[in-house]
């Protein structure tokens, strides 16, 4: 079904309010609900999953070092709205189909509360799984300003709870930021990007089955989804009326598989000003950005003297990347449209600043622990591609242990065809460099022996990130101190398809 474009205008989420707020903290309530929502004018409303009524879930703003309380409770149905494959680990027929848990995407947090996939609780907290430790996460917010976002991780289901809807941002604000006079207010907006596939009757569509479909099973995951529409902050296609002045965006892929590779049709720069950890040393002017699952850039458009104007902010990453099909120009290859069509309410004082924070090299001389990590790509059982993170599956003993302060280096070996979004918990890292290696090589003998000079990364990488590309037949080298919390996290492949099947692992900080 193609829907037409650019006949809903952008929803900006709500702002969420806590329930209590002093000097000492603040406490919010977020309920997650089943509901039904326009997602396009020409489609009936489609049943979602969100938070407090929404879908994407109301923004969470909070101060730097703020330390915040949340009770997320689960309100949904018992029944699914996707088919479950109960093969998948953690989707086992001994647990209950509707299951949730959030996870704080990029937050410094301590372990209980950062979201476990095993940590998942049902409606009324009845049943919980095995590491769930408590139904008030608290969150110290040890971050710089930055954009995050909060989704669900629930194990073996995770990509059916986030594409039903369950995910929202969360901002953290800093008087260093608000300093600098970026643009701010209702110049500041998030967009939200994801790609869905709709039925006739206006609901969602998540495939049964993979293409080839595998007979002894009923319901099956599938190797990766790729959406036939894109959708910001919850709309179809959606258009956004603006000003002739510069405005702050925070880009989110919130994608289950899709990247996109962003540009305005109007061939213009776009500012980057932060990474997924918050801001980089000075503004990168760029005609394109790539956005992996989970990973974000701030950008400032300039909209000054283009009175008049329809800006389209394309994509043309290829689906999956980087090996699929280059998109559609006239549908996936579109994501919104901006019309500078409001008039100018006041003159734009805002700057896009030289300078704005210091993003110090993690020195590689402190490194203490060096990790060769692969990312495979196997076979199960029933002839389904099964992606490891170092060939091993989620359940396998724990591996990778940091020190509390430890600094250490991890080698991403990709020896898969595909481009795996690798994502830490608890910390950000800094990315070294990727170098090209012979994949046969090192499949027969085990030695990695590089085919070509290590590139530093992109200037739009060069800050802090939680989140990185991992490339095919490359070596990804990334650098990290860990703390400043112990206990257990995890990190996995943003694939969301691919973190159910299951390119995942835990990790501990140890003292
Ligand atoms: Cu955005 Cu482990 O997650
Ligand atoms: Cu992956």
């Amino acid at each position: 079904m193609i829907l037409s474009k650019f006949v809903d205008e952008l929803p900006i989420p709500p702002i969420l309010k806590p329930r209590w707020k002093d000097q000492f903290y603040t406490y919010y309530e977020v309920n997650m609900t089943e509901f039904s929502q326009s997602l396009h004018s020409q489609l009936n409303d489609s049943t979602v999953w969100g938070y407090e009524g929404g879908y994407p879930g109301p923004t969470i703003e909070v101060e730097s070092g703020e330390k915040v309380f949340i009770k997320w409770i689960n309100n949904l149905p018992d029944k699914h709205l996707f088919p479950i494959d109960y093969t998948v680990h953690g989707a086992h027929r001994d647990v209950p189909d509707v299951r949730t848990v959030v996870h704080v995407h990029g937050a410094c947090v301590e372990w209980e509360s950062d979201g476990y996939p095993e940590a998942w609780f049902t409606k009324g907290f009845k049943q919980v799984g095995p590491y769930f430790r408590k139904q008030i996460y608290r969150y110290d917010n040890c971050n710089n300003a930055c954009t995050l976002w909060y989704h669900d991780h629930t194990i073996g289901i995770t990509r059916l709870n986030i594409y039903a809807g369950l995910a929202g941002f969360y901002l953290i604000r800093e008087n260093r930021e608000r300093s600098l006079n970026l643009p701010s207010g209702k110049y500041e907006i998030p967009l939200m990007i994801q790609d869905k596939t709709f039925n006739e009757d206006g609901s969602l569509y998540y495939p049964k089955q993979p293409e080839k479909p595998i007979p002894e099973l009923e319901m099956s995951i599938i190797p990766e989804f790729i959406g036939d529409t894109i959708l910001v902050n919850g709309k179809v296609w959606p258009y956004l009326k603006v000003e002739p002045r510069k405005y702050r965006f925070r880009l989110l892929n919130g994608s289950n598989t899709r990247f996109y590779r962003i540009k305005l049709d109007s061939e213009q720069l776009m500012y980057q000003i932060a990474t997924d950890g918050g801001l980089l040393e000075y503004p990168i002017g760029i005609k394109e950005i790539m956005l992996a699952p989970a990973e974000r850039a701030d950008v400032i458009i300039d909209f000054t003297n283009l009175e008049g104007k329809n800006i389209i902010m394309k994509n043309d990453a290829p689906a999956p990347f980087p090996g699929g099909i280059k998109p559609d120009p006239n549908t996936v290859g579109q994501v919104m449209q901006f019309r500078v069509t409001l008039p100018l309410s006041s003159v734009d004082t805002s700057t896009i600043p030289a300078y704005m924070i210091p993003v110090p090299k993690i020195k590689e001389q402190s490194v203490t622990r060096i990790r060769y990590l692969t990312l495979n790509d196997n076979m199960d059982q029933y002839g389904r591609e099964w992606m490891l993170l170092d060939n091993k599956p989620w359940d396998a003993p724990i591996s990778e242990n940091p020190k509390l302060g430890a600094t250490e280096i991890w080698y991403l070996i990709n020896v898969t065809d595909d481009s795996h979004p690798i994502h830490l918990h608890l910390i950000d890292f800094q990315i070294l460099d990727r170098r090209n290696f012979d994949v046969d090589k090192f499949n027969k003998e085990k030695v990695i022996e590089y085919t070509g000079p290590a590139m530093p990364p992109e200037p739009q990488e060069r800050g802090w990130k939680d989140t990185v590309r991992a490339n095919p037949k490359q070596v990804t080298r990334i650098i990290m101190r860990f703390g400043p919390f112990t206990g257990l996290y995890i990190w996995h492949c943003h694939i969301l398809e691919h973190e159910d099947y299951e390119m995942m692992r835990p990790y501990i900080v140890i003292r």
